[in-house]
């Protein structure tokens, strides 16, 4: 679908590796040019006019995030680099200031290190307790093992909506429900999800939720942070600077302006936030219904071939993303996506930034082929002769 918007794909290249960053439309490249091209201001800073243009787009984008995933208030958008930049404001601006020693989080083991890391961290500055909730058989979060985790000292379950290793979608709406009803809070990853599924944070009654536009068709270096407004009114910037105070003083008196504006301080990645706007413009464009249907389908049909070659160990073929995870027998990971990138074709190979996976996986690491909308059945065709093929590896790549 759609692929003639994508300059990337002008010549043969097949792209598998959407988990890892989109391709991007000339509709991104060409407003993010425009920017730099025909009206470069700062924002929220100038009284000329291409400064109030600039104003008007910049603050256009929140609202366009806010209507994307359904949140109430546009307030309740917060610009970012990304979902790993979320994360850390959320862990760092509002839980250490509201848990203490022996509180538990939850988490699992196949968090990407974004959802990980800064918790370790949380944990050693101020003693909260980590705990994963066990995945199942096909390595999914089920409700069941989310419910046997909990207890009085729980405070939050922080998860990926879905998973960027095997790609499962997880019960994030139940999750939520069970975690309210004992005052716990939820924190959403949609980095491997916004692109994929519905968003819509207030029917899921998310807490917090993050993402990336690099993953939705945008540029790199931008994102946004959603939280609920009371949250949000009650976090701490983790930056201080120009944008964000109201007024300070030489005693070291400050006050700091409204939600969202506190948490921007800097001049922020105007190029970005325009070409992320334009991004939820042509997702809004294709329509996640279509979006859905196309992956479900090509990950069905590329699942049922891979299953015909001997060789192949596939490891998540009963998830409902559009992720699969697979290794050729006795042949490395990472030689396998050499091995296809001399047929032009990417795929990552690797632990694909979840460390602690391969314990549950029992295999170190996988090749893992992530779909989208863009790509098709003839590139799935073409995947599946030349992985056939794999027996000529060394004489290929050596
Ligand atoms: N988190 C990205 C991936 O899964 C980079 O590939």
């Amino acid at each position: 679908m759609n692929r003639e918007d994508f300059p990337m794909l002008d010549g043969n290249l097949i792209y598998f590796d959407n988990g890892a960053t989109t391709l991007k439309p000339n509709q991104v490249i060409d407003s993010m040019t425009d920017y730099y091209s025909k009206y470069c201001a700062n924002a929220h800073r100038g009284d000329y006019s291409n400064s109030l243009k600039v104003d008007n787009m910049y603050e256009g984008v929140r609202e366009k995030i806010k209507k994307f995933i359904n949140a109430k208030e546009k307030s309740e958008i917060v610009f970012t680099s990304g979902a790993t930049d979320g994360l850390n404001r959320v862990v760092f601006g509002y839980f250490k200031k509201h848990l203490k020693a022996g509180d538990e989080v939850l988490l699992t083991v196949s968090e990407h290190a974004s959802n990980i890391l800064p918790w370790f961290v949380l944990a050693k500055e101020i003693g909260i307790k980590i705990k994963y909730i066990p995945l199942d058989c096909h390595h999914e979060v089920v409700l069941e093992n989310v419910e046997k985790m909990l207890s009085d000292k729980t405070k939050v379950i922080s998860l990926a909506y879905v998973n960027n290793v095997v790609g499962d979608i997880r019960p994030i709406r139940d999750i939520v429900e069970l975690a309210h009803q004992r005052g716990i809070l939820v924190v959403g990853d949609g980095a491997q999800s916004i692109s994929h599924i519905k968003t819509d944070v207030t029917q899921d009654d998310i807490d917090f939720f993050v993402a990336s536009a690099h993953k939705f068709y945008g540029p790199t270096g931008i994102g946004f942070l959603y939280g609920k407004f009371d949250l949000l009114d009650d976090m701490d910037p983790v930056s201080y600077g120009g944008g964000m105070n109201a007024i300070y003083m030489s005693d070291g008196y400050m006050e700091l302006r409204e939600v969202p504006t506190r948490f921007e301080a800097g001049t922020q990645n105007i190029a970005g936030v325009i070409g992320m706007g334009e991004a939820i413009d042509y997702l809004d464009k294709i329509g996640i219904k279509n979006i859905i249907k196309h992956e479900h389908e090509l990950k069905e049909y590329l699942v049922s071939k891979l299953k015909k070659i001997d060789n192949i160990i596939l490891y998540n073929e009963d998830t409902a993303g559009s992720i699969v995870a697979f290794n050729v027998k006795d042949i490395f990971s990472q030689d396998v996506a050499i091995y296809l990138d001399k047929y032009n074709i990417c795929v990552r190979s690797g632990n694909h930034c979840a460390k602690i996976l391969n314990k549950a996986f029992n295999v170190e690491n996988t090749c893992r082929i992530s779909l989208c909308f863009y790509n098709t059945y003839e590139e799935i065709d073409k995947f599946i002769e030349i992985i056939s093929n794999i027996g000529n590896i060394w004489n290929e790549i050596l």
